[in-house]
């Protein structure tokens, strides 16, 4: 009788295209078989998942964990605690850690820092800029996932951590453009219309608006719309292949639409609390609830949920921006001191799951949203995001009926008492998270230790690579 490391039991299994009762047998961290064997064959561990639903996974491509460098906000740990509290196996981080991530050097240094925390599966993206294109072929060869840059310039006091992150104008993206796509990665943009941005925050500023509600006036939609209208533009013009982070917009979603039916190598992410909240939910959220882009109105958030239905907007991706609640209470009485940014690593599957049957999308959209498509955008595919044989056994065992409320109280990470969505009511509650045949969060049993989480090398990666 064959022995496996793994078996999960009477469960239903949401594979690609249709949610089945079976059992899924695990050996060597890889899904062996989907179905019912008889007879029984034993395991090193067996799940009973009766009343379960087993998804691939999720993979989130867009978190900033702080670490190395702002362990006050996050760390490695805490961050991957987080994920795997959520059902998330797969993480990106992103690049404007401390020192931001600008070349293989760098790379190398955090990776060594946070592999030893990681109890999720990562990856690492790299920082692109003017100053550092002579490293972006280092970078791709060194394991990079993917290229992150920013449109717009950072508050003053943040300059050190996006620094070599950000392009100044469209002449310098679109120079930067042809040099990443050189490479063959993935180039991720923050795409907001810097001067639109500063010339609306020094005129709210100069007339004394201190309140919530007046961040998202100095970041009008018309910034992400000349942001996005430009970067497609490149994209089309240079061949590169682009994915726009957290889009927000009506006006973003109709032009990634149309881009894609002109064919240009376009992908797009929004998050949970672009569908969650509005421009008038401010005032109660402060300072917790500013982040870049920000919060806009009702027709968006309709259009956004229109562009998840049609394929338009690709993956829903947490933006998981944690700061201390120190430092985002700084802003309670002037709104420009608090830091941009809302952690969400471990609420994103039960908040996509609560609202996406009122917009007509049901499971296997959402983990489309959330696992397969994030794995797919970022050449993962291959082994992340999908129940199937072969694939890494990731898997996320949840309740799909229980209702309960979020209690940031009881969140992994460190910026907890800033959760926005403390208190709401939601639906599907993971049980078991399993990275690779090995259970990394059981609720009733709590996490196992780091260390566990393997470094995913981005596609043009070379093994023997040396800095
Ligand atoms: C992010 C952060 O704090 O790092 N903040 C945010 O408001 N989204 C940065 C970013 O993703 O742009
Ligand atoms: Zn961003
Ligand atoms: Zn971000």
């Amino acid at each position: 009788m064959p022995t496996y490391e793994l078996i999960v039991k009477n469960v239903r299994v949401v594979t690609d295209k249709a949610i089945k009762e079976s059992e899924i047998y695990v050996d060597n961290g890889k899904i062996i078989s989907i179905g019912f064997h008889e007879p029984v064959h034993s395991a090193d561990v067996i799940i009973d998942g009766r009343g379960m639903l087993a998804l691939p996974g999720l993979v989130d491509t867009h978190v900033h964990f702080r670490d190395p460098g702002m362990l006050q906000k996050e760390d490695f740990e805490t961050g991957t605690r987080g994920a795997a509290a959520g059902g998330t196996t797969t993480i990106l981080d992103m690049p404007t850690t401390q020192p931001v991530v600008t070349n293989p050097t760098i790379f190398k240094d955090k990776l060594k820092v946070v592999e030893k925390k990681a109890l999720v599966d990562f990856g690492l993206y790299a920082a692109a800029g003017m100053e550092n294109m002579e490293q972006l072929h280092d970078l791709a060869k060194i394991g990079a996932i993917a290229f992150k840059s920013y449109t717009v310039s950072p508050p003053s006091e943040r300059v050190k951590e996006y620094a070599g992150a950000v392009v100044r104008n469209t002449g310098e993206l679109f120079h930067l453009l042809e040099n990443s796509t050189a490479t063959g990665l993935l180039h991720c943009i923050h795409a907001e219309d810097d001067s639109v941005v500063q010339y609306l925050t020094s005129k709210l500023q100069a007339s004394g608006r201190k309140d919530a509600e007046a961040h998202c006036e100095s970041r009008p939609n018309l910034a992400e719309a000349l942001a996005v209208h430009q970067a497609i533009g490149i994209a089309e013009m240079t061949g590169g292949k682009i994915h726009l982070l957290h889009i927000s917009t009506r006006e973003a979603v109709q032009m990634i639409r149309s881009a894609k039916a002109r064919g240009i190598r376009v992908t797009a992410e929004t998050c949970p609390h672009y569908l969650f909240f509005t421009k008038g939910d401010m005032q109660k959220l402060g300072p917790y609830g500013k982040y870049n882009p920000p919060a806009r109105s009702h027709g968006d958030i309709i259009a956004l949920w229109e562009g998840l239905k049609d394929g338009t907007i690709d993956a829903v991706v947490s933006d998981h921006a944690p700061h201390s609640r120190e430092e985002k209470d700084d802003g309670r009485e002037d709104i420009w001191k608090a830091p941009p940014g809302t952690p969400g690593v471990e609420t994103r599957l039960p908040l996509v799951l609560s609202r996406a049957m009122d917009w007509g999308l049901d499971m296997l959209d959402v983990v489309r949203l959330c696992a397969k498509n994030p794995a797919k955008i970022f050449g993962l595919e291959w082994r992340k995001g999908e129940i199937a044989e072969g694939m890494d056994a990731d898997i996320t065992l949840m309740d799909p009926g229980a209702v309960w409320k979020i209690k940031s109280s009881e969140l992994q990470t460190k910026a907890r008492e800033t959760v926005i969505f403390d208190g709401m009511e939601v639906k599907g509650k993971i049980a078991y998270t399993i990275v690779r045949g090995r259970v990394v969060f059981e609720r009733e049993v709590g996490f196992e230790k780091p260390g566990g989480g393997s470094f995913l090398a981005g596609q043009k990666a070379i093994s023997d690579f040396k800095v």
